[in-house]
């Protein structure tokens, strides 16, 4: 692999050149083309069949992952160690930061250029905005963003879209509602930017201060995408196709009494499922708090478990694609 420090990693004899995605770093949707993105769902697709005719593959035997959390995760820090492993390759789990040399005050770029010394690809979870672009200026390793503070999800954003695609069928001429705290939820920004690329429209429900950025929708306005706002989930149990909620997100919450006041806002229920249109899906990055009641699960247009199983063949995808292996 031939790189330059300077930011732009320029690839060598890059087995999958023909994509780009070699040595390529993941820090925004924005960064995406749609044909990355067929890209990325067809090599997803690909990692479905292998894990589940086979369980794992060694296409990246040999190569190392480091997974860098300084924020809690599940999903994400154990989905991306999954997709290493089933790939063959091995990860540096290093998810209590305060157990690591952060905690004697190493700076994220310290730690960055440390970690590129032992593993192929870095996974990094921070609370700032920007942080994974930040990390990838400084390593000439794949920095790939497991989610910035309140600013994007990226892989949360293909994976959702990969699920968007798996359940409905396709993706173009969709009534998408994003519920919940489409303000300071990252996997909100990422997937409404990723749906502007698509014949998509939107209805944005939310209470008044967990309105969607005004950045995201000048880009959705600048994609000549339709939305509106309500703060009514009924506005749009009938009609929309996707209806993805979200958990209001209490840590970023300076003042809790605010959080209080919002964070029982909205409950998806038996009762309001019955209301929605028979083919739809019901969507939640989780964890879920309330959002979406237990007796909603056994429901099948509820996705969000087989979401979850998707974010593993999207990672899956991802991993080999930087590494290029796809
Ligand atoms: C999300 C996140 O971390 O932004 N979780 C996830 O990665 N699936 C959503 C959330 O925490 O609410």
């Amino acid at each position: 692999m031939v790189m330059t420090r300077n930011g732009t990693k320029i690839v060598g004899l890059a087995p999958d050149r023909q994509h780009g995605f070699y040595g390529r770093d993941i820090v925004s949707v924005r960064q995406f083309t749609r044909e990355d993105l067929s890209y990325i769902l067809s090599v997803s697709d690909e990692m479905r069949g292998i894990v589940r005719r086979v369980g794992a593959t060694d296409l990246l035997k040999g190569h190392v992952l480091a997974n860098l959390f300084y924020e809690p995760s599940t999903r994400t820090s154990s989905s991306f160690s999954a997709a290493m492993s089933r790939l063959g390759g091995s990860v540096i789990p290093i998810h209590g930061v305060q157990y690591s040399s952060v905690s004697k005050g190493e700076s994220l770029p310290d730690t960055i250029r440390t970690l590129e010394c032992y593993a192929d690809v870095i996974v990094l979870r921070h609370p700032e905005v920007g942080a994974s672009e930040v990390a990838a200026r400084y390593a000439s390793k794949p920095i790939i963003s497991a989610g910035d503070g309140v600013g994007e999800h990226p892989t949360q954003g293909l994976l959702d879209l990969y699920t968007i695609r798996a359940e409905l069928g396709a993706v173009d001429g969709l009534h998408v509602a994003m519920v919940g705290d489409l303000k300071n939820g990252r996997t909100v920004h990422s997937l409404a930017r990723l749906l502007r690329m698509y014949d998509t429209r939107f209805t944005f429900v939310s209470p008044e201060i967990l309105r969607l950025p005004e950045e995201n929708k000048l880009e959705l306005a600048e994609a000549g995408r339709p939305f509106a706002e309500t703060d009514n989930v009924e506005d749009v149990i009938g009609t929309a196709d996707v209806i993805y909620v979200t958990r209001v997100q209490k840590e970023r919450f300076a003042d809790l009494r605010e959080y209080e006041a919002v964070k029982d806002y909205y409950t998806i229920t038996p009762a309001l499922m019955s209301r929605a249109k028979e083919r739809m899906a019901l969507m939640h990055p989780l964890p879920r708090v309330g959002e979406i009641q237990y007796d909603v699960d056994d429901d099948p247009r509820a996705a969000y478990f087989r979401q979850m199983e998707n974010g593993m063949y999207v990672r899956m995808a991802l991993l080999a694609a930087v590494l290029g292996k796809a």
